[in-house]
């Protein structure tokens, strides 16, 4: 059994720690780097060529970060009916038969246009999402009174890359918005409606994640991957960016604080454009670094009002990256933006060492 099919059997079975040195006898594979490829924003009657392309790039597993499909809708049928149109999409059959896939969501395959926890059908829509994902019966993430948040682990001691899949739907409070005229005016350049709000009563993850992520932190891993389906680090708070409930984003920093966990980076979807952040100052354990690729198949030609972007962005249909190498002799992660090519078209390298508490 190679790696990748030792993968899909250990995460479509739901395996919250998956060990692959101890399970499978092949070492000379296990030095190979880790690849973990992620994409948002697939519109499933459209084409989706892209998907060749990821695989060519021969990722271990793939993560989807949310408008997976766009179900846009009360109905859950409707809902069932476009997961089954990105289903019978040959080329993405194609990948699904090659590829383990994890999965969070966003607000479109939630249910609706930037919905909440106030959406009406948020069970109905989660049952839907994990059939389609293949989610035993049995686990804590189908069984729990909740959103969809979970983690796995990958690797042995010393070598764990850990994914942590959050939602930032089923549990999180309304943004607030500009008034109308402001907010007609920003439509014409694209900026969003939303504006920051100082709120310790609003949440984005709502308290039982936050428990629950303060467990994963606490967990042993050496990267710690953190995938929010809208971004975090973004600077950004015209769309629905984490910037937009300056408390909870603070909050997130003082969690990795507190736990001490290192190797936290962060991926996102959502806004149709590839783009690469980084914030670094004094109140930050270490810089937080965010790769966002979206769209793999959408595309947003308005410009980027993200303070904390690193160089520019890519706007062609694209797909991430990112690749863990412990053979170098200063172990490094590589985040890359590819293109439906599959070429890079943003790419940064970090030493590991460097996403540790006393880094900075
Ligand atoms: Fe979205």
């Amino acid at each position: 059994m190679n790696r990748r099919d030792f993968l899909k059997t250990a995460v479509g079975a739901g395996t919250q720690l998956v060990t692959w040195r101890s399970t499978v006898a092949n070492a000379a594979d296990d030095e190979r780097p880790f690849r973990l490829a992620f994409g948002a924003c697939a519109r499933q009657e459209r084409p989706q060529p892209i998907w060749d392309a990821i695989a060519g790039r021969q990722p271990d597993l793939f993560a989807f970060l949310g408008d997976n499909v766009y179900g846009d809708t009360r109905d859950i049928n409707v809902l069932r009916d476009q997961y089954k149109a990105l289903a019978a999409k040959p080329e993405f059959a194609r990948f699904r038969s090659r590829v383990p896939l994890v999965a969070t969501w966003d607000d479109h395959d939630y249910g609706e246009n930037n919905a909440d926890s106030r959406y009406p059908m948020k069970r109905e829509s989660k049952q839907v999402f994990l059939d389609f994902f293949d989610e035993p019966k049995d686990t804590e993430r189908r069984l729990r009174d909740g959103g969809i948040y979970t983690a796995y682990s990958f690797g042995p001691p010393g070598r764990i890359v850990q994914l942590i899949l959050l939602d930032t739907r089923y549990h999180r409070s309304p943004f607030s918005m500009v008034d109308v005229p402001t907010a007609l005016l920003r439509k014409l350049s694209g900026r969003g409606p939303y504006r920051p709000q100082q709120s310790s009563r609003r949440t984005m993850l709502g308290p039982a994640q936050w428990a629950w992520l303060e467990r994963q932190f606490s967990a042993p891993a050496d990267v710690r991957i953190v995938a929010t389906s809208t971004p975090f680090v973004s600077s950004f708070t015209g769309s629905e960016t984490w910037a937009n409930l300056p408390n909870e984003r603070r909050r997130m920093v003082e969690l990795i604080r507190r736990t001490g966990a290192g190797g936290v980076l962060f991926i996102s979807g959502d806004i149709h454009r590839a783009e690469l952040s980084a914030a670094r100052d004094a109140t930050l354990p270490y810089t937080l670094w965010e790769l966002t690729s979206s769209g793999l198949n959408r595309s947003n030609l308005y410009e980027s009002f993200n303070k904390n972007r690193q160089g520019e962005p890519y706007r062609g249909h694209n797909f991430g990256l990112i690749e863990v190498d412990w053979r170098a002799s200063e172990p490094a992660v590589t985040l890359q933006a590819c293109s439906r090519d599959g070429e890079a078209m943003i790419a940064q390298r970090m030493p590991i060492a460097e996403l540790q508490p006393a880094a900075l």
